[in-house]
């Protein structure tokens, strides 16, 4: 088995600066860390991650390491790796499988690497990892296997699964992954959905790739946003955040939402809601982020106006039908390094960002570390708790525990300065009656 696979060990000193300062806006992994090193919450786990490689998700890994865990990790997505981490990460030792524009091939292939390792925790960005895991266990055969098995050799998958203590998942559209198998009775280990606390869900899918997505754009396109007509399919955790801070940079802003209440919540916070075809006709700028496949397909395409940007924030990259855009262009061509030119029959150009992978992630660098601080804090406290609970938690998606996901948010006021109000007695009586009610 390979020790690491990375692009070039020779970027590892600039990842390595780049990692120490990263380390200045993570203010509560670092005390998780230092409380780590000192406890050995992890001592001898085998983690197995399948996570964006950046300088964020390298303090994690030490955090794991120090807490005693031996790590291996791939990446969560064949474009979102910083090559300069990855050889930083290699160079300290880590197990890592990970480059910037992997094959379908050698991203498989990774994960048999992770795998070999027989994780006895995961932690996934997207459930890759872990639905291999089951397709392996329940002999669902698909394409990418081959080449799981080839990198992961003689693996006992039964054995591999008996040993499992748990897993970890970071985004929406991993947690809705594994709600699938365990809705199908088949979810072979615990599985806590860190996306889902509220110190995730409310602060990384809107703040972060508020941000960050909009980071993307601009550094791959230059395109002011002021002014331009953008629109932003889904009104979830993650499109309310977009669609907020590009209104806050000027743009006007179009929502395309299913659900009638995001919809609603969309149209009285101040953004026009309409139809995808609608739509379609007039926007300059469209930003996916609904977790959901063709959200954007032919039909939207052959109406949109020449030069129109294309990108998605979504986990995978199946919002923008590249199919048929693909069908519909006589020529495709790289026009910057992360834009790709289609022109339609009649001579209208596209732009799509990124292959229609995550923006943030492939033409930026993601979220800005402070906001990944909680989501990683989040991440090695339930590690700590999957560990510390081995053996008596079902075979679910679980909760990151209230005390945990509360503990994140205070230690991040702390550090940020803030103050927090507490309860009188007086008040959590009042709270908790049904007797008292006005005086
Ligand atoms: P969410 O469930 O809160 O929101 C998704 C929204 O999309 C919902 O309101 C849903 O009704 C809507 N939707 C579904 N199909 C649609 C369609 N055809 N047209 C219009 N709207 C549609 O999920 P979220 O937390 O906002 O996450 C969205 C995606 O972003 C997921 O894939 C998630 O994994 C990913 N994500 C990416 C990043 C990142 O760094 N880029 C960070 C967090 C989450
Ligand atoms: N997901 C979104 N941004 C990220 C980052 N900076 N590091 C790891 N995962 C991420």
């Amino acid at each position: 088995m390979k020790d690491y696979w990375v692009r070039d060990l020779s970027l590892a000193e600039l990842g390595r600066r780049r990692i120490e300062w990263s380390r200045n806006f993570m203010p509560v992994l670092s005390r998780i860390l230092e409380r780590f090193d000192r406890e050995k919450p992890l001592k001898g786990v085998r983690v197995g991650a399948c996570l964006h490689v950046t300088t964020e998700t390298a303090i994690l890994v030490e955090a794991l390491r120090r807490g005693g865990a031996e790590v291996n990790i791939c990446a969560s997505n064949p474009m979102s790796t910083q090559d300069d981490v990855a050889a930083a990460m290699a160079e300290e030792g880590v197990r890592v499988y990970a480059f910037r524009g992997q094959s379908f091939e050698e991203y498989y292939r990774c994960i048999g690497y992770v795998l070999a390792s027989e994780p006895e925790l995961t932690i996934d960005d997207g459930a890759d990892l872990i639905s291999t895991i089951h397709k392996l266990y329940y002999g669902v055969e698909s394409e990418e296997l081959k080449h799981v098995r080839e990198a992961s050799g003689d693996l006992g998958v039964k054995r591999l699964v008996e040993g499992v203590i748990g897993g970890c998942e970071e985004t929406t559209t991993g947690v809705l992954r594994l709600r699938a198998m365990a809705r199908g009775g088949r979810l072979l280990y615990p599985v806590v959905a860190v996306n889902d606390a509220e110190s995730k869900r409310l602060f990384d899918n809107p703040i972060g790739t508020g941000q960050s997505a909009l980071d993307g754009i601009v550094r791959s396109t230059g395109a002011l946003l002021a002014g331009r007509d953008a629109v932003v399919v889904g009104y979830g955790n993650v499109g309310s955040g977009i669609a907020r801070r590009l209104r806050g940079m000027g743009a006007r802003v179009t929502v395309v939402e299913v659900d009638p209440i995001r919809a609603l919540k969309a149209a009285m916070e101040g953004f026009r809601v309409e139809t995808m075809r609608r739509a379609a006709s007039h926007g300059e700028l469209f930003l996916t982020a609904t977790g959901n496949i063709s959200v954007i397909r032919g039909e939207h395409f052959k109406l949109m106006r020449d030069g129109a940007i294309l990108a998605n924030a979504g986990h995978f990259d199946v919002e923008i039908d590249k199919r048929d855009l693909e069908a519909l262009s006589v020529r495709r061509e790289r026009v910057l390094p992360c834009v790709d030119m289609y022109v339609l029959g009649d001579g209208r150009r596209l732009f799509l960002l990124g292959e229609g992978r995550l923006v943030n992630l492939v033409c930026a660098e993601g979220h800005p570390t402070d906001v990944m601080d909680m989501s990683f804090s989040l991440q090695a406290l339930s590690a700590e708790y999957l560990v510390r609970n081995r053996g008596r938690l079902p075979r679910e998606v679980l909760d990151v525990p209230r005390e945990l996901d509360e503990l994140v948010a205070k230690l991040k006021l702390e550090a940020m300065g803030m103050e927090l109000e507490e309860l009188t007695e007086e008040q959590r009586r009042y709270l908790a009656s049904w007797e008292l009610g006005s005086r």
